[in-house]
């Protein structure tokens, strides 16, 4: 069954690199990165992710735009369109529905995180200064404790992003990007500075860059291979939806290196921020989750020009979360309105009411509900754990897979149009290097690997 249907196009070849690097710079690139680099050893742990963002993120991601724009339509549409044009099984479908609704699974928690950045920033613009560690971990608790100030937020952040996304792919998406993600880069690049000035930027590069091999450890490794994934927006139909909105002309492999180093960049910048602060108001950086919620507004409440820093910083995290949930936003919403001819609108807000209501179950789990668990594990961190370390790799696995093994070298040379020796490469670390590294991963994440722990 092909379907064809008149679909928006981004603008341009920029317009579609800022988009994706707008779904990729989010809370994973500031928020995980910098806790899971502070707590996992500093260098050893992003040494490894450079690694793995150059060996599995790239091609990856190479590949879901190929699979979006041969197929041109939704997740689901995409696979039935190239599974048909292939010769393989509409089975393949599962995979764009995998996708989808793992990213409304993801979209429910991320929504409720980018709530709490809201709130932070709303605490910094009325000036609320926090003096010392325990007050800090006090703020934190106080609105991990009130769900109806976790729900506010949510609700505040689900209808911002939900709102872009109703008002279409140029319109909306295109537009949304083109103002935040400018922004984005400015306040990074201001922050990075001032950090440089008011922290330890030093201590922050020895932390970051120093080679440790003793810090090598299989599980490092392996959290860093973990959150390329993630950093990348790949496997949940996000990448996929926009490059399905992407011309023919384009080449893949070039767009693709753009998005995947400004991405990481931004990782890597925001953490030289964040660690030169935190070093350099003699903070440490290994306080997990919190660090970016209760270790840094120490450094904010004894810096010259705190207060305004602490605005831009929570600004900055916000308008990543921002154009990253609106990606998450778009597959359902494609899906809904190619699907059943409905409208975007009220594809968007139809769309809003179910992620709505598992959002706001999710800020009772850490509160009211806490003791509600799945697997040990609240709500929240029941999502994330079952996106994250499952449905992600297990998706990614299987679009490896297709493009490497079932589309045809025929049709995915003709598609991607790497010159020379860039396509075996690309091709072969498709089908060998990725799939097994994944499975590595995935095999940990379940606990199948003991020996590596
Ligand atoms: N990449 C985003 C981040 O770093 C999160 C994200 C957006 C995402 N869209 C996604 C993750 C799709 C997985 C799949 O915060």
């Amino acid at each position: 069954m092909s379907q064809s249907v008149s679909r928006s196009t981004w603008t341009n070849r920029w317009a579609f690199i800022l988009v994706t690097i707008g779904s990729a710079v989010g809370l994973g690139n500031i928020w995980r990165f910098s806790y899971l680099a502070g707590s996992s050893g500093g260098s050893a742990f992003v040494l490894v992710y450079l690694l793995c963002v150059g060996l599995i993120g790239l091609p990856l991601l190479m590949a879901e735009i190929l699979i979006g724009r041969r197929g041109r339509g939704n997740p689901v549409q995409a696979m039935l369109n190239t599974a048909e044009e292939t010769g393989n099984s509409p089975w393949w479908a599962l995979l764009g529905w995998a996708g989808m609704l793992g990213a409304l699974l993801i979209l429910s928690y991320y929504s409720v995180v980018s709530g709490w950045i809201a709130d932070y920033l709303y605490q910094a613009v009325v000036g609320i200064r926090v003096e010392t560690a325990e007050a800090a971990r006090q703020g934190f608790a106080a609105l991990a404790g009130d769900p109806l100030r976790m729900g506010f937020w949510h609700t505040v952040m689900l209808t911002l992003s939900v709102g872009v996304v109703a008002r279409g792919v140029v319109a909306g998406i295109e537009a949304a990007n083109r103002i935040m993600m400018p922004v984005l880069f400015l306040i990074l690049l201001l922050l990075t500075l001032w950090g440089g000035v008011v922290g330890d930027m030093p201590a922050a590069l020895h932390f970051m860059f120093d080679f440790k091999a003793d810090a090598l450890t299989p599980s490092v490794v392996l959290a860093a291979m973990g959150h390329a994934f993630f950093s990348l927006s790949l496997g949940m139909g996000a990448i996929m939806v926009y490059g399905s909105y992407l011309d023919r002309h384009t080449r893949i492999g070039h767009t693709s290196l753009w998005v995947v180093g400004a991405s990481t960049l931004v990782g890597l910048l925001s953490g030289m921020a964040i660690f030169s602060l935190t070093f350099g108001y003699g903070l440490a950086p290994s306080a997990g989750p919190g660090l970016i919620l209760q270790t840094l507004p120490l450094a904010f409440a004894h810096m010259p020009g705190g207060r305004l820093v602490a605005v831009f910083f929570f600004l900055f995290v916000l308008f990543a979360a921002w154009t990253s949930a609106i990606s998450l936003v778009e597959p359902f919403v494609s899906w809904l309105t190619e699907r059943y001819g409905i409208r975007r609108a009220r594809a968007a807000w139809g769309t809003w009411a179910p992620v709505w209501l598992l959002g706001l179950a999710v800020c009772l789990s850490f509160n009211r509900w806490s003791d509600f668990t799945l697997a040990g594990l609240n709500l929240f961190d029941a999502l994330d754990q079952f996106a994250s370390k499952i449905m992600m790799p297990l998706s990614g696995l299987m679009i490896a897979v297709y493009v490497g093994w079932r589309m045809g070298t025929a049709l995915v040379r003709e598609e991607i149009a790497l010159r020379g020796a860039a396509f075996p490469l690309w091709f072969n670390v498709l089908r060998y290097v990725v799939p097994i590294g994944i499975v590595l991963v995935f095999c940990h994440n379940l606990g199948w690997l003991p020996w590596l722990a």
